[in-house]
């Protein structure tokens, strides 16, 4: 099976996609992302991501040569030439290729790029355990609701957490946790789901809005707003949604255990309405 690339609305292998040394998202990382994953070959909550990519690229003043639409059967086409049993899709807008100068050029021509690649599910053993993550400073920008290809300090985190043997980085910011390098944190408090609102601090994950939105209709009382480090250490439950980790289990956090250091019965509620909604 081939794994897809795309260039400017052109389907192609993924190795034959070039891009320019002087493409802006290479030179600044001037460009935006975003990941779909599929299920059962169909990509999962699509429009939400398009959405999203729409909301970052206009955050950044991006040119957008392709409608959502276009996009919606970019994505279908590149799905189904890959022809692999599940896909993660990537895509990425950038400002196009202009001599190197920091402000916007006077003509802007954006990048588009999409691969598409075989997805291999996350060890149902992980699943089942919970998984253990780290603390670290959230060093990021002002701007973390826009899916930018600037992925430095998460980069970063994510080494960090590689080093230290844990799955996941969680940022905190003057003592508020804010989310994982690359998933949402939730804790379960009181019987209640607690998430960082939706502001300029974090991504607005598409995981998360649909896991609040399975605990509402499931009885749960949704609470969201800033979540203190401490509260984190001392929650009955927590865990980690995203694209690519679902609704995983947090169970060890800077060593010491979440709860009883095992997935809690929220936790594992809402992993289960998850798995069923998506099929
Ligand atoms: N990351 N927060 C951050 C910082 C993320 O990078 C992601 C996803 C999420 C979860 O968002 P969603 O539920 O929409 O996937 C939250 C993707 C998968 C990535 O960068 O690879």
């Amino acid at each position: 099976m081939p794994d897809i690339g795309f260039l400017n609305g052109r389907f192609m292998a993924l190795e034959d996609v070039k891009i320019s040394v002087e493409d802006r998202g290479f030179q600044f990382g001037d460009g935006v992302y975003e990941v779909v994953r599929t299920y059962g070959g169909t990509p999962f909550r699509l429009q939400e991501h398009l959405q999203r990519l729409q909301r970052s690229v206009q955050a950044l003043a991006l040119p957008m040569p392709f409608t959502l639409d276009e996009w919606s059967d970019f994505v279908r086409e590149g799905v189904k030439r890959a022809g692999y049993s599940e896909h993660k899709i990537y895509i990425q807008i950038t400002r196009g290729v202009s001599p190197r100068d920091h402000a916007f050029p006077g003509h802007q021509n954006a990048t588009c790029v999409m691969t598409v690649r075989e997805l291999r599910a996350l060890d149902p053993a992980l699943r089942r355990s919970g998984v253990s993550a780290i603390t670290t400073p959230d060093l990021r920008w002002g701007r973390c609701d826009i899916k930018s290809l600037n992925l430095l300090p998460n980069v970063l985190a994510r080494q960090q957490a590689k080093e230290a043997g844990v799955f996941e980085a969680v940022f905190v910011r003057n003592d508020i946790v804010t989310e994982g390098a690359v998933s949402n944190v939730m804790i379960v408090s009181k019987g209640r789901l607690c998430t960082a609102p939706e502001d300029a601090r974090i991504l607005s994950g598409v995981t998360r809005r649909l896991v609040l939105d399975l605990a509402r209709k499931a009885g749960i009382g949704v609470q969201e707003r800033d979540i203190l480090l401490d509260e984190l250490r001392a929650a009955d439950e927590a865990l980690l949604t995203g694209t690519t980790v679902e609704v995983l289990p947090l169970v060890r956090l800077d060593g010491r255990p979440i709860g009883g250091g095992a997935p809690g019965p929220v936790t594992t509620r809402l992993a289960g309405s998850f798995g069923d909604g998506r099929a």
